[in-house]
């Protein structure tokens, strides 16, 4: 099926869909992004997504391209073209175009919108009943994670670590010995004492919007949330761990840096918590999350 792209304005095949040179997400990584769920032809959470991507916007004081209104109309009306049911829809905006300058231009340009859609590979159900790996990397990171900023380098080679080692995932340990999350994951674990922890929201790391969810269905499960950091020696000893996000939902962690966690299968809570998301995904919408405006 041929599939489109958003790009300031109009609607052009993907293979055709260009920036400018001088767009300066492309040459100072100067833009914040987005990545939503498409589940059964709707978004998933997509006030919070729109919320922290206002959040990123005006911490970097780049305007909003068109109203909230408007940008949901256009989310729809590309996800109808593509024809996708499920998947992503991801939504990049930079400063705009203007003459390579670090300063923000003077002539405040419109700031750039592009979007694009991906349907869904398979979900990895072998992944799911044997659990994922993680190793452990430094985090080189900026000091302003929240921000959900393109400048993805040191993401970028975290991944690619844990690809080269066979893992799905690189967890990052600031230097005080403690986890701040995945490359593009949040992280999890269940203690020895069956406390449930992830950490706390601040600027080292993003506010997932899965983690959220998932806050939320716990509580609701009666399962207590502890926001703190952990520590490395924590996970290797933890009963269970397990990451989320917008692409792997809940996907339970087995192995740290080659060692088992636990008893090396994805543990109890983490395929409670993933069944509990699944089904919060399927739920009927509600008039609110369907609503274009
Ligand atoms: N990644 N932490 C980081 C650094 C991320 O990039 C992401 C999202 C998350 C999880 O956030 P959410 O639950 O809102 O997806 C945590 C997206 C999916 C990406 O870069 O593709």
């Amino acid at each position: 099926m041929p599939r489109d792209a958003y790009v300031n304005g109009r609607y052009v095949p993907h293979g055709q869909a260009q920036v400018h040179v001088e767009d300066r997400g492309y040459q100072f990584a100067d833009a914040v992004y987005e990545v939503i769920a498409v589940h059964a032809g709707r978004l998933v959470d997509e006030e919070p997504h729109l919320d922290r991507l206002g959040h990123s916007l005006s911490s970097l004081e780049i305007d909003w391209p068109m109203s909230r209104a408007a940008l949901k109309l256009a989310m729809r009306e590309l996800i109808r073209r593509n024809g996708v049911e499920q998947g992503i829809i991801y939504l990049q905006i930079s400063r705009g175009v203007a003459p390579r300058d670090h300063a923000f231009p003077k002539s405040r340009p419109r700031p750039a919108l592009v979007m694009t859609t991906r349907h869904a590979r398979r979900p990895n159900t072998a992944l799911l009943e044997t659990g994922a790996a993680a190793i452990t990397v430094p985090d080189i990171r900026w000091g302003r994670c929240d921000i959900k900023s393109v400048s993805l380098l040191p993401n970028i080679l975290g991944k690619q670590k844990a690809a080269e080692a066979g893992a799905y995932e690189a967890w990052q340990v600031a230097p005080n010995g403690t986890i701040t999350e995945g490359t593009s994951t949040n992280a999890w674990i269940v203690t020895k004492d069956g406390e449930l922890v992830t950490r706390q929201l601040d600027h080292a790391i993003l506010n997932g919007i899965t983690r959220q969810a998932v806050m939320r269905i716990a509580a609701e499960g009666q399962v207590k949330v502890v926001e703190r950091p952990f520590t490395v020696a924590e996970v290797r000893s933890a009963r269970e761990a397990f990451l989320t996000s917008t692409t792997s939902f809940v996907m339970p962690i087995t192995a740290l840096d080659g060692e088992k966690i636990g008893d090396g299968k994805p543990g109890a809570l983490s395929r409670r918590l993933r069944q509990w998301y699944l089904d919060y995904m399927n739920a009927p919408p509600t008039q609110a999350s369907n609503a274009a405006a």
